[in-house]
């Protein structure tokens, strides 16, 4: 098993993030080294509550813990104010405590939304993620960054709050669908683009998805270990938490152009790693050959390294322009020297128009 602790020494937070195939099936003696109460509510959806659903309430029940599942439709759309209200009324007629405990069981959705509502129930209560899709595994379990969206757009209400522990068990990967695990991958070479190359060269390596899942602890493991040294140093997201933005500026503004249909995150950030690090090597600031190196990786895992419509561009620039990271009219970009190495640079605001200027003709 790997342990990795993550100590946020100004709040004085600490926990374990352990990962371990087959980890799932000792939940309820993990679940008891952090938690001596009896009542837990279990957030979780559909997909994942129908492949291991019954396995965590079985086991859970049989360790002596008094159950409340509370099972939601899948997709980006639960992490909704309904649902926030929803889950309280349950906790309510539950009697969940303030000493008592939630678990939330899912991908990022769920992670998100069940850990935004304990931090604000009862003023916040205990949680453990179970995340259960690579991309939670491997990103949105750690940092403890908690939100649900609103019609106006996403993550605009949430919370830094940390759980009490990260169970994370690989194998429930095996479960998730081919686009999804790759959405997962683009989070992971990202971290080999942002800061270790010796991983980055570990990732070309892999053929097949049985590949990887071969070695999926350890992947895993550093990628988690990037990500909990980056939030260990920049908790609240000002300084070097933004390496982990790399390629989401251009990323997050194609995804909402395209409201969330078109690309999911993964392919988006593929592409807006691809975008800007073909700028930033045109300016002579990263390494030659490094944008075929990305895409040729990318590609690898069946994800998507430009616009299919190029030209959607010209309505894409102005939503990065409005970016609410943009500080008095310059861009915070993300730029790699080499594969393994990175930067934040300020930029001008129209520093991505060669993204659409490169293709007019
Ligand atoms: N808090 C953070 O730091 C952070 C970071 C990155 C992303 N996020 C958030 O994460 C969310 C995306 O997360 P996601 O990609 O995990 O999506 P998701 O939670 O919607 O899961 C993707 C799909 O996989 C299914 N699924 C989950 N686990 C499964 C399993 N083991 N087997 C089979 N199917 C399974 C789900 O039901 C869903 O249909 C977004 O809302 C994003 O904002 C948060
Ligand atoms: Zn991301």
């Amino acid at each position: 098993m790997s342990v990795l602790t993550v100590d946020v020494a100004t709040e004085d937070i600490h926990y374990p993030l352990k990962i371990q195939k087959g980890l799932l099936n000792q939940l309820a003696e993990e679940i008891k080294s952090v938690y001596k109460n009896k009542k837990i509510a279990i957030v979780t959806d559909q997909n994942v509550y129908h492949y291991y659903g019954e396995q965590v309430v079985t086991q859970l029940t049989d360790a002596g813990f008094e159950i409340e599942m509370i099972i939601l439709e899948p997709g980006e759309q639960a992490k909704s104010m309904e649902n926030l209200q929803a889950i309280f009324s349950r906790l309510i007629a539950f009697g969940l405590s303030r000493s008592d405990l939630m678990i939330a069981l899912g991908g990022g959705v769920i992670g998100d939304l069940a850990g935004f509502a304990a931090a604000s129930y009862l003023r916040g209560i205990d949680f453990v993620q179970v995340p259960t899709t690579l991309l939670a595994q491997v990103d949105s379990s750690v940092g403890g960054k908690v939100a649900i969206d609103l019609p106006e757009g996403k993550n605009l209400v949430g919370a830094f709050y940390h759980p009490k522990l990260v169970i994370i068990d690989p194998e429930v990967l095996t479960t998730l669908a081919d686009s999804t695990f790759n959405d997962g991958m683009a989070e992971v070479i990202k971290y080999g683009c942002i800061h270790d190359a010796q991983f980055f060269n570990q990732l070309k390596g892999y053929q097949t998805r049985a590949e990887v899942m071969a070695d999926i602890e350890d992947v895993i493991a550093i990628c988690c270990t990037i990500k909990r040294d980056l939030v260990q140093s920049d908790e609240k997201d000002t300084s070097e938490r933004m390496l982990l933005n790399f390629g989401h500026t251009v990323g997050h503004a194609i995804e909402a152009y395209y409201h969330y249909e078109k690309y999911t995150h993964g392919q988006a950030i593929s592409i807006g790693m691809v975008a800007i690090n073909r700028l930033t090597e045109a300016l002579g600031l990263s390494e030659n050959g490094s944008t075929a190196a990305i895409e040729a990786i990318l590609k690898q895992y069946q994800l998507p390294t430009e616009l299919t419509v190029v030209s959607d561009y010209k309505y894409i620039l102005p939503l990065i322009k409005n970016d609410k990271k943009n500080i008095q009219n310059a861009l915070f970009v993300v730029v790699l020297d080499a594969i393994g190495s990175s930067r934040t640079m300020a930029a001008p605001v129209d520093f991505f128009s060669p993204l659409l200027k490169g293709h007019e003709s």
